[in-house]
């Protein structure tokens, strides 16, 4: 049988999705010696930096009962130009999944063309799934089910938005994605989503009433050359105090971090009272086990 994937969050039926977020809250409380895992291995590929994501699946794994493997592109042979293909031929034969990060959702998809076992997105430059499980799971465990709800998108809409836009569409509540034109989210995506996602060009308007309030950094990696250009263009769109009182006053504030404080979002925003991020960077450790489980568990 060919390995299931997770390239993209649309790659998971509703219930999938659904089931995934509810088994990440119900591993909070599993029992040590819970280790489904016991010696298999995931090869990590990391071609950009990370702090969560690395140490979420290198401790997940562990804590599964298995093993994970740090694979920095630069030092194994693909940063020497051998073929994705027979990397992932390689990998297959000795690791029985594989996470991958890098700046091409195609390179990925032509990674697990080629891999007998389970390739996963852990970021490129088109999506992020991984990082949407746990922010559903952290919005479950805030606020209930987000069927119905608003959430707005304020800034680039960059890979995150991305994801955010596909979970919309699989949870049932609405994004409204305030973007500058000349940042907004990827077309495919859009007409994935349909009716479940709202182009609205002013943040004012699009905070308005919404029960969530999410943002991400003016630069992801690899776009660092155009920085100044992105600061200049982005400025209108920053999550302060003000943008935030337009919100529910329930509303909570996430941001998948790194933050740059006073850029996408003031420091009084992030570090006040409404912002759930640490809860969100946690979560990707018992969402990513959640998803292991779901593609390495029959
Ligand atoms: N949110 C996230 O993916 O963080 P890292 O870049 O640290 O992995
Ligand atoms: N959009 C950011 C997310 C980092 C986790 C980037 O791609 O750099």
């Amino acid at each position: 049988m060919a390995a299931r994937h997770f390239l993209k969050f649309s790659a998971l039926q509703a219930d999938e999705a659904r089931r995934i977020v509810a088994r990440a809250i119900e591993l909070k409380t599993a029992r040590p010696e819970h280790r489904p895992l016991l010696g298999r291995t995931l090869a990590m590929i990391f071609a950009k930096s990370s702090t969560r994501t690395r140490v979420s699946f290198e401790v997940g794994m562990s804590k599964l009962g298995g093993h994970a493997l740090m694979l920095a592109t630069a030092q194994t042979q693909l940063g020497r130009e051998e073929p994705l293909s027979d990397t992932a031929k390689v990998l297959s034969r000795m690791c029985d999944a594989i996470m991958i990060r890098n700046d091409s959702q195609a390179d990925q998809e032509e990674l697990a063309h080629h891999s007998r076992v389970p390739v996963i997105n852990g970021l490129s430059e088109l999506h992020h799934p991984c990082q949407l499980l746990a922010d559903v799971q952290t919005w479950f465990e805030h606020r209930g089910d987000p069927r119905g709800k608003v959430a707005v998108w304020v800034g680039d809409g960059n890979n995150v938005c991305n994801s955010w836009i596909e979970a919309a569409k699989l949870f049932g509540f609405t994004l409204r994605a305030a973007t500058p034109h000349q940042y907004r989210p990827a077309a495919e995506v859009l007409k994935f989503a349909g009716k479940s996602v709202e182009l609205i060009d002013d943040p004012a308007k699009a905070a308005a009433g919404a029960d969530l309030v999410v943002t991400d950094t003016w630069t992801s990696m690899g776009r660092e050359a155009e920085r100044a250009e992105r600061m200049q263009i982005l400025a209108p769109f920053q999550v302060n105090r003000k943008l935030m009182s337009l919100a529910a006053k329930d509303a909570i504030f996430m941001h998948c971090l790194p933050a740059h404080r006073e850029e996408e979002v003031t420091a009084e925003v992030i570090d006040g009272p409404q912002s759930v991020v640490f809860d969100e960077a946690e979560n990707r450790l018992w969402a990513q086990m959640a998803l292991l489980e779901f593609l390495l568990v029959p």
